[in-house]
């Protein structure tokens, strides 16, 4: 993350603009500290990513899902991988994302401002990057933000996608989905891909992704639901069971819509995924 970055975030406790105090690497920030307007928060930054959470403030599911994405990283990747065609009946994985970053609707970006911004909150390993990058109308300089709260997913993003052009372009930090570190309506593009369940509380973190959107743009949700209306398979049922066990489901369709945001769409959009998409009013 460059120095300049961090005019785009804000105290997460406070809403103060940070300050920066460390040394650099040439542009980029290495390791100090953020620290907030009035000096009483301070947020460190080690290994050039920033750390805009606090252990003991996180809560039950966040803890836990923390704790299960830090200690089984690489099982991860291979078991969507492999998992997801058989869920889905077939394709690739790498289909079924392109498909669901379709609903991101990214082609409406062109003409408008050249420097976009994504935010994808709970990024992982940053699966979804290079669609975004391919979904993306030519010539944009679109910055892609990702936050999560597992630092050892985020340094493997950084270091699966170092050599790639849109790595250059990429904001990775260690920040909490129910308190993102960014002043509201920052964001053309904000979303969630997977593990919704695993929140928390679902509907808060709904409420701060519409906050960081900006007027116009959409938030796009998309949860693990099987689509139960073709009965489906004793043995798909029970991979799908199987597959989400510490994460329950989440009715997409039954969280309060946040103010100042509209359902654009809502419902099952393949075997194994639901999405939610709000569009931010603009005000009159
Ligand atoms: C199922 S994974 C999805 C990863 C990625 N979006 C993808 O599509 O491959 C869910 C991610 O959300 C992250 N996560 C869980 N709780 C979070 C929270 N409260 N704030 C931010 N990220 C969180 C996890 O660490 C994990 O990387």
């Amino acid at each position: 993350m460059r120095i300049a970055d961090t005019a785009t975030m804000v105290c997460p406790v406070t809403g103060q603009a940070l300050r920066w105090q460390g040394t650099n690497l040439e542009l980029l920030l290495a390791e100090g500290n953020l620290e907030s307007a009035d000096g009483a928060q301070r947020w460190p930054v080690v290994d050039g990513l920033p750390r805009m959470v606090r252990e003991g403030e996180l809560r039950g599911t966040d803890r836990l899902s923390r704790h299960i994405h830090d200690r089984l990283p690489r099982a991860h990747r291979p078991v969507l991988r492999l998992g997801l065609p058989v869920l889905q009946g077939g394709g690739s994985e790498a289909a079924l994302r392109r498909a669901l970053i379709e609903g991101l609707r990214l082609g409406e970006l062109a003409g408008g401002d050249p420097r976009p911004r994504l935010l994808e909150v709970g990024i992982g390993e940053g699966t979804n990057l290079p669609a975004l990058r391919a979904a993306l109308p030519e010539g944009l300089g679109a910055e892609l933000w990702g936050v999560d709260l597992s630092e050892v997913l985020l340094k493997r993003c950084r270091e699966r996608w170092r050599h790639q052009p849109f790595a250059e372009h990429s904001r990775l930090l260690v920040a909490d989905a129910h308190r993102l570190p960014f002043p509201g309506g920052c964001f053309d593009r904000v979303f969630h891909m997977g593990g919704l369940g695993r929140f928390d509380d679902p509907a808060r973190v709904l409420a701060e992704l519409a906050r960081v959107t900006r007027p116009g743009g959409l938030v796009v949700v998309v949860g693990k639901r099987l689509d139960r209306r073709e009965a489906p398979a004793p043995a798909v049922q029970a991979a799908f069971r199987l597959l989400t066990v510490h994460e329950p489901e989440v009715d997409l369709e039954a969280l309060p819509v946040p103010a100042g945001t509209v359902v654009e769409q809502a419902g099952q959009v393949s075997r194994f995924f639901a999405m939610l998409s709000l569009r931010r009013e603009v005000e009159a």
